[in-house]
């Protein structure tokens, strides 16, 4: 009896308290709305010190738009910063009343969390409604993947992708560096990759036809674009002020045009490569038979990622070549290998076996699971969830990013055709990145194996980053939030807090977004 006296009486103080709805993305494991507001004026202060001071500060910087002012970070304030052990590293509590929000993270990057909460929870006149959010997360690997090999993408847009990454509680930017259109990264022992192999020729126009040759069209106008090893370190640092790790990809064996434009001796024909102006997938691929090819790999790119984990690629390597390979076929001989699949295992675990000796761990597409891989490599799923599923019941750690929930390079639109004419023919609405269940069919105990999932964003056919905003929003909102809050996912109302928040805080960041939001045909 006197319980149910208690909830009628917190649901009135419910009512009595914000008219505003409490609409957060990813959805934190607990609400408790109060009753009254916190509202934000020219003498509020941010009160964080040390290692708090810096989430204060980009706090403040991407609330001023909002509000119309910068709010100060000082020694006192009303908005509190602190950190307590007693909560886990990414577990945050946020409690505003009408006099403080008071922020006690589980870390740095709890904290940081919260302030991302707190964002978005601030109205135009600068009110918060009182509330209290207690909040972590469901996974440890919350990914993004940028392609900055299709297209290239600026240091200033690649900084505005993490800022994107940032909003959404997201920690990992998985940065694809290498491809057959143009290699993307300066290292300085093979200067020729940037200067031959980070510029095409021209770029196929529209859609490629792979049947016809004849029926494609070419722009005739040079493309290129690389990162210098200062752009490199000044992303991962901004990145890191975010509480995101950058994985780099250098994708091998396949996908290496750009490499092998520069010093062709390491594919097997050793002549006659250039960087493509289409898509596709190359038949030439690095030489696994010379000792040359591993040289190359183990090169410098250590030194400018500080990440645990680097991504190898391994993805969409034809055989074609190795099988006619002198060399390839010396190294399946001599090793005992049966056949060019287990030369890519081979591959994989010689470069596994370099990553470990530098104290780091081997991320690859689910590919390289093709001919044996090890049981430290870390599978990356895209061609379908269940070879992920297959890998984690054996054992292996496992990125879930199959392409029919979290490639954000398809169409947002039942009609591709019709409205996004160049991309991809297939549709990946919002309520299908959503219906991702990274845990299913497997057992409990295995859910261990499974780290995270991750959006992609592929770029074939994605030349400026207004594009790149509106293929990733609002969808990566979708991810954030199987990667977030799995155990308390709800479409209906996730679409309800997305329709009424995504809008305004996209908007309030200058942010473009799909204008097929709201679109949801099944
Ligand atoms: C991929 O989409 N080729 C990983
Ligand atoms: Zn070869």
């Amino acid at each position: 009896m006197r319980k149910s006296i208690l909830l009628i009486f917190v649901t009135l103080l419910a009512a009595a308290g914000s008219a505003r709805s409490i609409d957060i993305i990813p959805r934190p494991a607990e609400i408790t709305e109060a009753r009254g507001e916190f509202r934000i004026t020219a003498q509020t202060a941010i009160a964080a010190e040390g290692e708090l001071r810096r989430p204060a500060e980009i706090f403040a910087t991407d609330i001023e738009p909002v509000i119309g002012r910068e709010i100060p970070v000082a020694a006192k304030g009303e908005i509190r910063l602190r950190t307590s052990p007693s909560l886990a590293a990414e577990e945050y509590t946020l409690a505003v009343t009408p006099r403080t929000v008071e922020i006690l993270g589980g870390s740095p990057q709890a904290v940081f969390y919260a302030l991302q909460t707190l964002r978005q929870l601030v109205a135009t006149d600068g009110t918060v409604p009182a509330v209290v959010v207690r909040d972590k997360p469901c996974f440890a690997h919350r990914g993004g993947m940028l392609d900055s090999g299709r297209h290239f993408w600026t240091v200033d847009e690649v900084k505005r992708f993490i800022d994107i990454l940032a909003m959404h509680k997201l920690n990992v930017f998985h940065w694809h560096l290498s491809e057959d259109q143009g290699w993307r990264i300066e290292i300085k022992r093979y200067p020729l990759l940037t200067e031959i192999g980070s510029v095409r020729r021209e770029t196929v126009i529209g859609r490629y036809d792979k049947t016809d040759e004849s029926r494609n069209r070419y722009d005739g106008k040079p493309y290129g674009g690389f990162y210098t090893q200062d752009d490199v370190r000044a992303i991962v640092a901004y990145a890191a002020e975010r509480y995101i790790e950058v994985i780099p990809e250098i994708d091998m064996p396949g996908h290496m045009l750009g490499a092998l434009a520069s010093y062709p001796q390491l594919g097997c024909r050793g002549q006659g490569y250039e960087v493509w102006t289409h898509w596709g997938i190359s038949k030439d691929v690095l030489c696994a038979g010379k000792e040359e090819t591993f040289e190359f790999v183990e090169n410098e790119v250590l030194d400018l990622f500080p990440s645990k984990f680097i991504h190898v690629g391994g993805d969409e390597c034809p055989k074609e070549r190795w099988k006619e390979c002198p060399a390839c076929q010396r190294r399946i001989r001599e090793e005992g290998l049966a056949n060019e699949n287990e030369l890519q295992s081979y591959f994989m675990h010689r470069v596994e076996k370099w990553l470990h000796e530098h104290g780091r761990e081997l991320i690859g597409w689910d590919e390289i699971m093709q001919g044996g891989i090890s049981k430290s490599a870390v599978i990356m799923a895209w061609t379908d969830q269940f070879r992920g599923t297959d890998a984690a019941r054996k054992g292996n750690r496992v990125i879930m990013t199959p392409k029919w929930n979290c490639y954000l390079d398809y169409s947002q639109t039942s009609d591709p055709e019709k409205y996004e004419p160049i991309g991809p023919t297939r549709y990946l609405s919002m309520r299908q990145v959503y219906r991702l269940d990274p845990y299913d069919r497997l057992k409990p105990a295995e859910y261990r194996n499974i780290l995270g999932i991750q959006g992609n964003v592929w770029t074939e056919y994605i030349a400026d980053f207004g594009h790149v905003q509106r293929m990733t929003l609002p969808r990566m909102a979708a991810i954030a939030e199987i990667a977030w809050a799995y155990d308390r996912k709800d479409y209906d109302d996730f679409e309800k807090r997305a329709k009424r928040l995504l809008p305004e805080l996209y908007g309030n960041a200058k942010l473009k977004f799909s204008e097929f939001f709201f679109e949801d045909i099944e």
